[in-house]
């Protein structure tokens, strides 16, 4: 009945909310892909925008995608791995913070490896395992993406005895997968060792176990770009400062639900690291984070 939407209703503004946002989001992008074709140069790729303009409306392409495919394309992109990509940083935040004990080992590796002269590169991965392995159990032991986005079976299917018939919605429950007892040992205790074998390398049989960028064809693409994002932001984070719980906060580990689980607000110190002379001859200086 039309008159019905006259009174106030919760999902409809949500609704409206959502879509308002969308637009102004696919705006920005719009205006960023213009930014971007007004000042190509095929010799030089500045970003993945670039990258996408040079593939789509550069090329000559017979594989159906077309100029208007670019935006679309972008915005996929960034918004597939901005959101993701900062509540990592958030938790890793929080989880330095929480674990003073293995920062102080992180700060000792990163000073050891990368020295107080220059900043860490994505070259010094291979020497800074205890890093990874600390994004790693991040993603484990938060799983902050705890279902996957859902997908229909397109046919009757059985799975290992199971049957899911044709036109099932199927989750997969990534949470759950990072905390069978069957799988990891105290799933439930913050442990980045256990990524590391007994000579300190990454062992990949056990990473390849963390489900978080989902499973089969439609798994994330932006995986590989994720973890080295991750890690070039955690690195020159640590590099640079050290983070402390404020006195008596003994941050929550609880968190605020959506498609991604963010840690609560919290706040945190960052106290910026300099190099060893200027440790002893001048004060720390103190910032804090809010958030
Ligand atoms: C830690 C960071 C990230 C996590 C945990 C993550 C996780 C996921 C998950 C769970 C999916 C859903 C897969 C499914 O439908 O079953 C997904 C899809 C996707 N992700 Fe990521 N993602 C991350 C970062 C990124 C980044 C940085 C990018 C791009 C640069 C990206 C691009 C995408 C795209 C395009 C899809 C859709 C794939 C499709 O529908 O076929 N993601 N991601």
């Amino acid at each position: 009945m039309p008159w019905l939407q006259s009174f106030p209703n919760p999902v409809h503004s949500m609704f409206k909310n959502f879509t308002d946002l969308n637009k102004e989001f696919f705006g920005f992008i719009q205006n960023k892909v213009d930014e971007h074709r007004e000042t190509f140069d095929p010799e030089v790729t500045r970003d993945m925008s670039d990258a996408i303009i040079g593939v789509i409306d550069k090329a000559d392409n017979d594989n159906g995608l077309t100029k208007g495919h670019t935006e679309g394309t972008v915005s996929d992109l960034i918004g597939a791995g901005l959101d993701t990509v900062s509540t990592a940083l958030h938790w890793i935040l929080l989880l330095l913070s929480k674990h003073p004990d293995m920062q102080t080992k992180l700060h000792e590796l990163i000073d050891k490896v990368v020295g107080r002269d220059r900043l860490p590169s994505v070259e010094d991965r291979n020497s800074l395992t205890y890093l990874d392995a600390f994004i790693y159990e991040t993603m484990r032991f938060t799983s902050f993406v705890p279902i996957t986005i859902p997908h229909c079976t397109t046919s009757d299917v059985t799975i290992e005895g199971l049957h899911i018939p044709k036109d099932t919605v199927v989750f997969v429950n990534q949470w759950s997968i990072n905390h069978d007892p069957l799988k990891w040992k105290d799933p439930h205790i913050f442990d980045p060792l256990r990524f590391l074998d007994k000579k300190g390398c990454l062992d990949k049989d056990i990473t390849n176990n963390v489900m978080i960028f989902s499973a089969g064809k439609r798994r994330c693409i932006g995986n590989q770009i994720a973890k080295v994002e991750i890690f070039m932001f955690f690195a020159i984070l640590l590099h640079q400062s050290r983070f402390e719980k404020r006195d008596n906060d003994d941050l929550s580990l609880n968190c605020s639900y959506g498609l991604t689980l963010k840690p609560l607000n919290y706040k945190i110190t960052a106290k910026v690291r300099g190099n060893k002379t200027c440790e002893t001859a001048c004060p720390v200086k103190e910032k804090p984070i809010y958030k």
